[in-house]
């Protein structure tokens, strides 16, 4: 547990689910208008335990919304199913036909040049068995790393992009037309935190292409070595869905996986996303 989760928590309950990833929190319900206190020790959760999930949360889209909100500007997906009625809430809904999941490791949009702060995710329609959402810690898993690794890794930038993801749906001249709009990100493959101050792993399966000026085939080894921290059990917590939970992660610390072994059944999610600052 960081020195910061040993400090007291006045207006909400937490209750831990590993060494130093996830918690439980109990003790209100999301909306726009919570206590000015109340969002600020959420928020401290979040910083302490990196992904909070609250039960029971039967509120309106409206407030779904309004709460994320109160941690900041929401972004708008250009790639994902989106809410008519709320473009910001994106809309995750798998069933019988579906052929792929967010089932990659990754934090959310890293393609971009301001990458999301944090995603608050909340279960509609969940299957009675399958579909938990996994949440590694990257500070943890950059911690663990062997020194040497470290030393090789500490100064260097990679480039992420969207386009052997999202892209892969698009005819070559949509693909261009985006790129121009989101032209590949180049950010530390060692992110400091802003808030903490804390270092992390920030290279991920889902978006990042390559270590930049290195050669393709050690960039290539070494990233799929990176990669792979974020399975290792010690570094992870994993969240078994109800409907109408809510995970909210802080995307420059964790990675999470969504876990696809529920098809035929549906699982439908819908989430807003805080947007975050440019990694340094
Ligand atoms: C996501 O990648 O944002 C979705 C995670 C999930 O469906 O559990």
């Amino acid at each position: 547990m960081s020195a910061a989760a040993e400090q007291p928590f006045e207006t909400i309950e937490i209750a831990p689910m590993s060494p130093t990833i996830g918690a439980e929190i109990r003790g209100f319900r999301m909306c726009g208008d919570l206590p000015e206190e109340q969002i600020a020790e959420i928020r401290r959760a979040l910083l302490d335990w990196k992904v909070i999930f609250f039960r029971d949360q039967d509120v309106r889209v409206e407030e779904h919304v309004a709460f994320g909100r109160r941690f900041g500007e929401l972004e708008v997906h250009p790639f994902t199913p989106n809410r008519e009625d709320h473009p910001e809430v994106v809309v995750i809904h798998h069933g019988p036909k579906s052929k792929l999941g967010q089932n990659t490791w990754h934090s959310d949009v890293t393609w971009r040049l301001e990458p999301s702060l944090g995603s608050i995710l909340r279960g509609r329609v969940i299957p009675d068995i399958g579909g938990d959402t996994l949440f590694a810690d990257m500070i943890a898993a950059y911690e663990g790393l062997p020194d040497e690794i470290r030393e090789k890794i500490d100064c260097r930038t990679a480039t992420h992009s969207f386009r052997h993801n999202f892209g892969r749906a698009m005819t070559d001249e949509q693909r261009e037309a985006m790129s121009e709009k989101y032209p590949d990100a180049h950010h530390p493959v060692v992110r400091t935190h802003p808030e903490t101050g804390q270092k992390g792993l920030y290279v991920n399966a889902a978006f990042t292409t390559a270590i930049d000026d290195m050669d393709p085939e050690e960039s290539a080894k070494l990233l799929r070595f990176l990669y792979r921290q974020a399975s290792v059990p010690e570094y992870q917590c994993r969240f078994r869905w109800q409907e109408n939970s809510v995970a909210f992660w802080d995307n420059r610390a964790v990675q999470h996986y969504a876990a696809f072994d529920y098809v035929p059944a549906v699982r439908r999610v819908e989430r807003v996303t805080v947007k975050g600052d440019a990694p340094f």
